[in-house]
This record gives structure tokens, sequence and C-alpha cells, in this order.
């Protein structure tokens, strides 16, 4: 997803109170940017926001961070909540490829939704799920490594499962369409709405490795 240029995406952004400047500076430290131990759950891809900011109103014992690689995107998500109190919200105007340089020991659960596909083969290791980026995430989970992936994307998905268990990770649940098979509590993203709306299925798997 990249928008067009949005003027004073910029400003926007370094202005908000959600977001994040200093975060080269935080690694290992993350908790402080909340004042609590609470569990930090990232998002990564959040495009707009509208599945990170609804986790973090229902789930207020958990810290949420949203990482987006492009300012136009991000300032979207920032219109929509700069008026609203999220304490346990952060975002990170970030390309997640360095993501194991900003995070150390302190990730509960990362999610990976609707994240682009990358068709071509020779572009595979850009995929957040590619082995490539396991590796990256690695080192940023506290304990138990624990992933939820949701993409309409059937190539993707299938690329993914194959990554996940060649990786050494457990499949604790896999679901063909989310629609259909009633996963309880889901919170859509702006592409599920979108996806699933023209009746496409959603496809979900969330796996975890010791
Ligand atoms: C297809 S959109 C999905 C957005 C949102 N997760 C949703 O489901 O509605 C993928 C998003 O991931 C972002 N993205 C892709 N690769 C990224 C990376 N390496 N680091 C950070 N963001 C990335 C893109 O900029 C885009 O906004």
């Amino acid at each position: 997803m990249r928008l067009r240029n949005v003027r004073g995406a910029k400003e926007k952004i370094e202005s908000s109170k959600y977001i994040v400047l200093n975060y080269q500076e935080l690694k290992g430290n993350f908790k402080s940017l909340f004042n609590n131990d609470n569990p930090i759950h990232i998002e990564i891809g959040m495009g707009k926001g509208h599945f990170i900011v609804e986790n973090a109103k229902r789930y207020p014992n958990i810290n949420f961070i949203g990482i987006e690689k492009f300012d136009s995107v991000i300032v979207r998500a920032i219109e929509k909540i700069e008026a609203e109190n999220i304490p346990n919200l952060r975002l990170i105007r970030m390309d997640a490829t360095t993501i194991n340089e900003v995070f150390e020991k302190e990730i509960d659960t990362v999610y990976l939704n609707f994240s682009d596909p990358w068709p071509k083969v020779r572009h595979a290791h850009r995929r957040l799920s590619s082995k490539k980026f396991l590796q990256r995430y690695d080192t940023i989970f506290k304990g138990n490594k624990h992933i939820i992936m949701k993409t309409d994307n059937r190539h993707l998905f299938e690329f993914s499962v194959q990554e996940f268990t060649d990786y050494g990770y457990k499949i604790d649940k896999l679901c063909l369409d989310v629609y259909n098979e009633g996963i309880e509590n889901n919170i859509p993203t702006e592409y599920e709405m979108k996806f699933s709306s023209k009746g496409f299925p959603i496809y979900m798997i969330e796996i975890s490795k010791i």
C-alpha cells in the first residue's frame, strides 16, 4: 500500500503523541514507553491501523506497537486516532528489515496482516513471513515466539506455512476461511474488510516456537 504523498505528513508524524521518534534508543527497554510490564504485541505493516487501534482499545492490558514503512500510510492512522486517548498504543515509522536492531527480547506476539505478497520468486526474501524475516524476529521475542498471520493471498499463505514449519514453528491454529469457520473475537484489518466483503476467503495461521 503506497498512497500518494500527503501534504504535511512529515510534520503530523513528528508531532504525534503516538509516534515513537527515538525508537533506535529504546532497544530492550520499550516497556519504558508504557510504564508497565504488560506484554508487547507488534503489527508489522500496519497500514492505516484499524486492526492495531481496535486491539489496543479492546485489550488495555496489552501494549501495542504498529510498524509501517510509509509516511503517507502511517499518517492516515494518526489522523484517525490523534484526538483519542489510547495509552497502550504507539506507532513506529520504519522498515522492518532492521527490526532485529530495534527490539531485543521484549516482544510477545507479532501480527502479519495482509503482508505484501512479492509474487516474483526473486523477491521472496522480502516477504515478511520468509525465512530471512523469521531469522530477524528470533531475537526480538521475550520468550516463546508467537506469530499470527492473516491474508487473502493463497500463494503467500502456502509459502508462509512452508517457511514457518521448515523454520521449526508449531502450528497452533490454521483456518482457511475466517468468516465461515467462526473465528472468535476476530478484529478485521482494512484489507480484510475490503476482500472479505467481496467474498474472498481469508486465511489465518497462528504459530509458536519455544
Ligand atoms: C497490503 S498492506 C496491508 C495493510 C494492513 N495490514 C491491512 O491489512 O489492512 C501492507 C502494508 O505493509 C507495509 N509494509 C510492507 N513491507 C514493510 C516493511 N518491510 N516494513 C514496514 N512496513 C511494511 C506496506 O507499506 C503496507 O502499508
